[in-house]
């Protein structure tokens, strides 16, 4: 396994294969991280993750400056499970003058949930995801294959609609969210919890699962559900932002006749002290 810093060695390491499978991540990687890397194995000739803390999608008050940067380990875990290529740029190589040129999804797509609680978060995300592929993926000469989890669902939906709108020519892999064995996501934002808030934070899925339950036992009056939710989740002292039943293609809420399994998605996302989580739930 390569570890490389620059764009220019980068296409230099890559000018050798043809089908690149890609994983872009922030690093402090976790099993779930790991799953994803094993799965772009399978799918390409060489296995690229890229580990990039991306400043553009941060709010100034958000945790940029203190995100947990372990590019050491992490490299051991990525040797361990076959990667290939570790791409870790420093923040003056993949920026090196302001970004002044940016991805910008649509208001419907990318300023609900997410984008609402964080303002800009998918610029950031799609103009460093855009960008990456480029470096990634610009003298491929055969299939190109990226994978996100589902874990960051709206994340994904928005990547899929950017490669469609912009014709990009990468498949789009989205892979199943890893928990812990208390059904807890694995997320880097995990390690700021103490150990009494670790022992809540699965309580999150457990309210999205709840939800999911009391619309397939017939409950259809999801603005109430969704309170109920929410109001169950702040009585253990959790801050949501959002908990919400939607359909699982474009995020937008069902009509009644839309309420059926199989094409909806519990999403919440909530603070516990100091830590904001998000999880999903298909159902
Ligand atoms: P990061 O949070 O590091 O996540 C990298 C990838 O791992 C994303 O596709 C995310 O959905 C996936 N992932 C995280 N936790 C997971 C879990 N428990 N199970 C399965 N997959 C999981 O998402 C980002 O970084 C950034 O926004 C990025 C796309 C790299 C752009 O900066």
């Amino acid at each position: 396994m390569r570890v490389i810093h620059t764009i220019a060695d980068l296409r230099q390491a890559l000018a050798a294969f043809d089908r690149p499978a890609f994983v872009p991540t922030m690093g402090n990687l976790h099993d779930g991280h790991l799953s994803l890397v094993r799965h772009a194995r399978t799918l390409g000739d060489v296995t690229v993750v890229s580990i990039f803390v991306n400043r553009l999608q941060f709010l100034p008050h958000e945790d940029f400056d203190t995100y947990p940067r372990t590019l050491q380990a992490d490299c051991a875990r990525l040797a361990e499970v076959g990667c290939d290529l570790v791409f870790a740029p420093a923040e003056e190589e993949l920026y090196p003058e302001p970004q002044t040129f940016k991805v910008q999804p649509a208001p419907a797509l990318a300023d609900m949930l997410e984008g609402h609680f964080r303002p800009g978060f998918f610029t950031g995300v799609c103009t460093v995801v855009m960008k990456l592929f480029q470096c990634v993926f610009a003298q491929a000469k055969g299939e190109r294959h990226a994978v996100f989890g589902k874990k960051d669902y709206q994340q994904l939906m928005v990547i899929r609609h950017m490669v469609r709108q912009f014709a990009l020519p990468v498949t789009i892999h989205g892979l199943e969210t890893a928990r812990a064995p208390d059904g807890l996501a694995l997320s880097s934002r995990n390690s700021y919890l103490s150990p009494e808030e670790r022992a809540e934070a699965p309580q999150l899925a457990q309210a999205l699962r709840l939800l999911a339950a009391d619309v397939l036992g017939g409950e259809h009056n999801l603005a109430a559900l969704e309170r109920r939710a929410m109001q169950a989740l702040a009585a253990r002292g959790w801050q949501p932002d959002y908990l919400t039943v939607r359909r699982r293609d474009d995020l937008q809420p069902p009509a009644p006749h839309e309420i059926q399994p199989g094409r909806l998605v519990a999403l919440g996302a909530a603070r516990l002290g100091r830590t904001r989580l998000i999880d999903n739930w298909e159902f």
